[in-house]
């Protein structure tokens, strides 16, 4: 147990809203960012890989695949931005002290996430505008993959190293320019994996989804197809990485999460919908172009809650690693000024609501790249 000299203390501005409420606006949109983070990372990959093959083998299904997703990746990163900002303030708020010692600490690589961000927005955006008239893509794709991949990687640095506070005294004294990184940490590289791993879950699941709720085509039943095997390998894939997730948790953390009514129970809840994802995925590839509706919205209702699953499970990992340090999330300082919390949740709803519109809006649109109307234009060297 760490004493609590190793942080600073407490911020003196009280809580304007009960930590309840903190908590569950932060999981919520925080779910929604990680939707959005793995379903951009598992599109790139797939759109990328679809665009080369595809050119190089004169694959209609694969280009006209590869070009409506292309088309979506700028608007998928619009919604990614967006839904991280507020869990960025709620973790403010709610680790204050030990978010802004590890952003602080590595500040050189987290200020880097700017660059980078606005970089892969502007590889998204060449790499559309060069589906659009179906010319290749996939070398933007890359780039824009390599560095949404480098910034997760900064995000699970940052938000491991938060939870050490027993390394920032050595850090600080070794740089204190916040050019260094961490000293290695077990449990930095399993996170990173498992949202990458999670790109092949949403990403397929969120095919599924396109694929099954337009009318039955060969071009919707290759996105039903491809998703559902891409989706069950995905959640396979993440239940192994889940294991590293866990089984590189200090021994203590380990016993508390298991130990706990609450966060105990979750793995389990994760590995069945995962399951259920593996089941779903199956029928996909077999349903293809007779896939429906029900598998549309059964897809990307599964993609959510394991997501949210997860991201619930990874709060508590939190949570338990900073009670062990003495740090009691629960114990913050409340002087609720209810008229402007209330103000604040009636926006945030009108806000998600207007966000479900937009995402209907975009979800109806016609796909920018008709397989028909595909004609290879470039020779692929
Ligand atoms: C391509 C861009 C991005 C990618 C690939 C990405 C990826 C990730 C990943 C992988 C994590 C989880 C790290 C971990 O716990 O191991 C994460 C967490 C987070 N991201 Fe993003 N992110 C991106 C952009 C952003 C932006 C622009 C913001 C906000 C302005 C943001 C806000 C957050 C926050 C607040 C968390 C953690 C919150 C918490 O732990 O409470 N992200 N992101």
């Amino acid at each position: 147990m760490l004493a609590l000299a190793n942080f600073s203390p407490p911020d003196p501005i009280p809580l304007p809203a009960p930590v309840w409420i903190f908590k569950v606006l932060h999981c919520t949109v925080l779910s929604l960012h990680f939707v959005t983070v793995q379903w951009m990372l598992g599109w790139l990959l797939i759109g990328l890989v679809w665009n080369f093959f595809g050119r190089a083998r004169q694959n209609a299904p694969m280009i006209a695949g590869s070009g409506r997703i292309a088309g979506t990746l700028p608007i998928l990163m619009t919604y990614l931005i967006n839904f991280g900002i507020p869990p960025l303030l709620f973790a403010q708020v709610l680790y204050g002290n030990f978010l802004y010692t590890s952003s602080v600490l590595i500040g050189a690589w987290w200020m880097s996430v700017i660059a980078l961000v606005i970089l892969t927005y502007s590889a998204l955006y060449a790499g559309s505008m060069r589906a659009e008239k179906t010319r290749g893509w996939w070398g933007f794709g890359l780039v824009a993959l390599l560095l949404a991949v480098s910034i997760a990687k900064i995000y699970s640095t940052n938000m491991t190293l938060m939870l050490r506070p027993e390394a920032w005294v050595e850090m600080f004294r070794a740089n204190a320019h916040g050019t260094g990184l961490p000293p290695a940490d077990p449990t930095t590289t399993p996170r990173w994996l498992f949202m990458l791993a999670g790109g092949l879950t949403v990403g397929g699941l969120a095919l599924i989804t396109t694929g099954a709720r337009k009318k039955a085509s060969a071009e919707n039943g290759f996105l039903v197809f491809h998703g559902g095997w891409i989706a069950a390998a995905g959640a396979l894939l993440q239940a192994a990485v889940a294991w590293r997730v866990f089984h590189t948790q200090p021994q203590a953390i380990q016993t508390k999460l298991s130990a706990s009514a609450f966060y105990g129970p979750l793995p389990i809840v994760w590995l069945a919908l995962a399951a259920v994802v593996v089941v779903l995925g199956l029928l996909a590839t077999v349903l293809r172009e007779k896939a429906t509706g029900w598998l549309a919205t059964g897809a990307a209702l599964l993609g959510v809650l394991l997501t949210a699953t997860m991201t619930i499970y990874r709060d508590g990992i939190r949570d338990l690693t900073l009670l062990a340090n003495g740090f009691d999330v629960w114990d913050a300082k409340v002087v609720a000024n209810w008229p402007v919390v209330l103000l604040f949740l009636a926006i945030f709803v009108a806000g998600l609501l207007g966000m479900g519109w937009l995402i209907a809006v975009v979800l109806k649109s016609k796909p920018q790249v008709a397989e028909s109307q595909i004609q290879i234009e470039e020779p692929v060297q």
